[in-house]
């Protein structure tokens, strides 16, 4: 299986035709990669790694080099879909040309194929400009993780027709700009469904709709690896459980020498 590419998952939506809509999900490591490609057209390596992985508050810790490295491990670990890093947050937003360089650092020592950056209107000139110089966008509006300390939460968005029709503008600023596809996060969805009418480009929603072009969740959500999770999230199996389940059966075991058994250790050779 050849490897997806980003004008392929732009040309998902080509002449308004309705297909089979696009699979994304979260990865961070090499096997988690290993395991989703196969299911998915796109591994996003989202900066809800900080939360995920590093145990951080938010996803404004976040690093370049932790990005990097974890974008990497996912191409390393997929052949199949198109790999998208996020750019962590105060690393694109003072100006198109730190914007360029930082995600020109990411592709060039991940080998991924595409960044992700938070923002609309203000942040499509940014966008036409990497993209004219051989880096694919995607785009992320409504919720946007990385705007916490300012919105002060992560409520869904769209609430007034002035929000409303900010996100719209948002969505079509940035498919003007060259954005290969669009992340539409926690938004009403009637909103999700009038962005989505409204650009060329595929929407993929997160708590937004099924009349997205595509969807996400971080998988470690979906697994069930979390008690708490957004509304937006389906928990599709309780891995928490099963972890925890396993580890205290081994624990046990340990505890009561009944581990390791004759299957599992070394003998020395008869005669
Ligand atoms: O960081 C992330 O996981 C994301 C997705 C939820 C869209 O940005
Ligand atoms: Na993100």
């Amino acid at each position: 299986m050849k490897r997806l590419t980003v004008p392929k998952i732009r040309a998902h939506k080509a002449d308004g035709e309705t297909k089979d809509p696009l699979v994304m999900l979260t990865a961070y490591t090499a096997r988690q990669a290993q395991l989703l490609d196969a299911h998915c057209d796109m591994l996003l390596v989202g900066d809800s790694l900080g939360q995920v992985i590093y145990g951080l508050p938010s996803t404004i810790p976040v690093t370049l080099e932790m990005m990097s490295n974890h974008a990497a491990a996912v191409v390393r670990g997929s052949y199949h879909s198109v790999v998208i890093v996020d750019m962590p947050f105060g690393s694109y937003e003072a100006s198109k040309e730190q914007a360029f360089e930082n995600a020109a650092r990411l592709l060039k020592e991940s080998g991924a194929a595409a960044v992700k950056l938070e923002g609309g209107e203000q942040m499509a000139e940014t966008v036409a400009f990497l993209n004219q110089r051989g880096i694919p966008v995607m785009g992320h509006v409504g919720l946007t993780p990385q705007a916490v300390n300012v919105l002060g939460g992560y409520m869904a968005r769209g609430r007034s027709d002035a929000e409303a029709e900010k996100i719209i503008g948002d969505a079509k600023a940035l498919d003007e700009a060259g954005a290969f596809a669009i992340v539409l996060e926690g938004v009403l969805e009637p909103i999700a469904i009038e962005a989505t009418k409204a650009v060329s480009c595929p929407t993929i929603g997160i708590g937004a709709s099924a009349q997205c072009d595509g969807q996400v969740l971080v998988t470690e959500d979906m697994l069930g690896m979390f008690e708490r999770v957004p509304r937006f999230v389906k928990k599709y199996e309780n891995i928490a459980e099963v972890i925890s389940g396993t580890v205290g059966k081994y624990a046990e075991e340990v505890r009561s020498r009944s581990f390791p058994t004759s299957d599992q250790t070394y003998q020395p050779k008869k005669g």
